[in-house]
């Protein structure tokens, strides 16, 4: 497989953009489906939190990066730092709308807690991993608009900013950690990145699954019929997971690197259509 590594000539651009301010969601904001706004709901309460979690595991180890890549960790900082900022808005709507998100961050923190008593490595290494998993969900919703279809507008605009920014920095935790664990043979390297993305994946989607169901539990939705509609959902149609699954397995591959494929066609794409929403709501 080509070694390809980040592109010389990427940009990272942080895009200070502000979603749904002032504007009242929808309990059902995407097409009316308690599942799908389940789904994203629960992805977005783990955000906030989680992704202070990568902006602290990955700043640990920019002394000595090229200077490159510094800059690269800076711009990553600034963009996950606004979408902390955007989705706990987004939370803060769900919350009105009539969700509650506390026990699903409660398991955010507890998750958290348990990997921050790991060794700084270790927490880079789930930050890789979980860079991987934002970024193969966020190239799969821009790339079928079903995933967002019938979403209101302002929320579909903050998932689709959120997926460009997180496809652009997809390199920037992936080559701290060939800078990190430079002098590590390359079996074992790949023996940790292996061992620790099977461990992330697991928790993910346990994680994931039960507060799925628990906003469902929330709109009165239990048992094998939850279980049912959420497995559908999720597998089948549209069928995130399983349309990421190749994505996912690629990571274990000897030369990965997620900027094996170049997906900025997709984000160019992506930004001519939030521009064009952004001017039309102007
Ligand atoms: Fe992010
Ligand atoms: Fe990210």
């Amino acid at each position: 497989m080509a070694r390809a590594g980040t592109p010389q000539d990427l940009t990272i651009t942080p895009r200070d953009r502000r979603f749904g301010r002032g504007v009242a969601q929808d309990h059902w904001w995407i097409s009316g489906d308690p599942v799908a706004t389940a789904f994203y709901n629960a992805l977005s309460a783990t955000f906030p939190k989680g992704e202070a979690f990568f902006v602290e595991s990955v700043r640990l180890f920019r002394d000595g990066t090229s200077p490159k890549l510094a800059a690269e960790i800076k711009a990553f900082v600034t963009q996950e730092v606004m979408h902390s900022r955007e989705h706990v808005q987004f939370n803060k709507r769900a919350l009105e709308a009539g969700y509650d998100l506390s026990g699903l961050e409660a398991r955010v923190e507890w998750r958290l807690s348990i990997t921050r008593s790991r060794p700084p490595i270790v927490n880079l290494a789930a930050t890789m991993c979980l860079e991987h998993f934002t970024a193969i969900l966020a190239h799969q919703l821009l790339k079928d608009p079903r995933h967002l279809k019938g979403a209101d507008a302002e929320s579909a605009a903050l998932w689709r900013w959120h997926s460009i920014e997180e496809i652009e920095h997809k390199g920037v935790a992936y080559d701290t950690w060939l800078h990190a664990t430079r002098a590590l043979p390359r079996g074992k390297r790949w023996k940790i990145k292996a061992k620790v993305m099977l461990f992330v994946t697991r928790n993910f989607v346990i994680d994931r699954t039960w507060g799925t169901i628990e906003l469902l539990r929330q709109d009165g939705i239990t048992g094998p019929k939850a279980w049912a509609r959420m497995f559908w959902f999720a597998w089948v149609r549209p069928g995130m997971l399983r349309k990421i699954l190749g994505a996912w397995l690629a990571f274990f591959l000897p030369g990965f690197h997620p900027w094996n494929h170049d997906d900025r066609a997709l984000i160019a794409k992506a930004e001519q259509g939030l521009k064009t929403q952004a001017e039309a709501y102007a």
